[in-house]
């Protein structure tokens, strides 16, 4: 049998489409679960991507034999670095593409790394959880989600952070 290929890689310019094509084809798994108010199609268009990336998100990508099968942005805002955008191809997910990412993000940065993400999506929950990361409170996480992030109020009541325990050490400490 062929050995199959596989590298994590920064995307470039050239991915545009492809990151495209992968975040608008996970995020279906949004579709009948975040409020519908919450949902459009596409549920990221390219001009939001490009803004994104002008906003200095830093795409990573999982390949396989030549082909993207998962992204996930880093974003350092202020202290912290934030997890934007982690989508893996329907086909690809639950085979540790998203844990190889988010492994290779850790390692780019020393600041506490924090995400949000809907407070519907429990899978994606999970996944961080299962990585070290805990929900952080609710007051909490309106805060950070002001703080760090540019979305609407109604993304921000419908949505949840989750950081990691070096966040929650690094906060202990501030607060003596
Ligand atoms: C969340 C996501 C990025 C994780 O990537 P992945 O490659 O599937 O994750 P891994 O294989 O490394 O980890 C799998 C774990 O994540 C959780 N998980 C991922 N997808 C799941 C699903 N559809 N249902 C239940 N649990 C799921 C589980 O805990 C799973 O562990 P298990 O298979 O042992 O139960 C990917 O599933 C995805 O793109 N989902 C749709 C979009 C999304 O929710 N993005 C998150 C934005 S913050």
């Amino acid at each position: 049998m062929r050995k199959r290929s596989a590298k994590i890689r920064r995307c470039t310019d050239d991915d545009f489409n492809v990151v495209y094509s992968i975040i608008n084809e996970a995020a279906q798994a949004y579709r009948g679960v975040i409020p519908e108010d919450c949902w459009k199609e596409p549920y990221m268009s390219k001009e939001e991507l490009r803004h994104e990336i002008d906003s200095g998100v830093l795409f990573w990508g999982y390949e396989e034999d030549g082909e993207l099968a998962g992204v996930m942005g880093l974003q350092q805002v202020q202290d912290v670095a934030l997890i934007r955008h982690a989508y893996v191809r329907k086909s690809k997910q639950r085979k540790g593409v998203g844990e190889k990412l988010l492994l290779r993000l850790r390692r780019h940065t020393s600041r506490p790394l924090l995400v949000g993400t809907w407070a519907d999506a429990v899978w994606a929950i999970r996944f961080y959880e299962k990585k070290g990361f805990r929900l952080v409170s609710q007051e909490e996480k309106d805060r950070l989600l002001r703080k760090y992030w540019s979305i609407s109020e109604r993304q921000i009541e419908t949505s949840v952070v989750l950081a990691e325990e070096k966040w929650f050490d690094q906060q202990s400490q501030i607060e003596g």
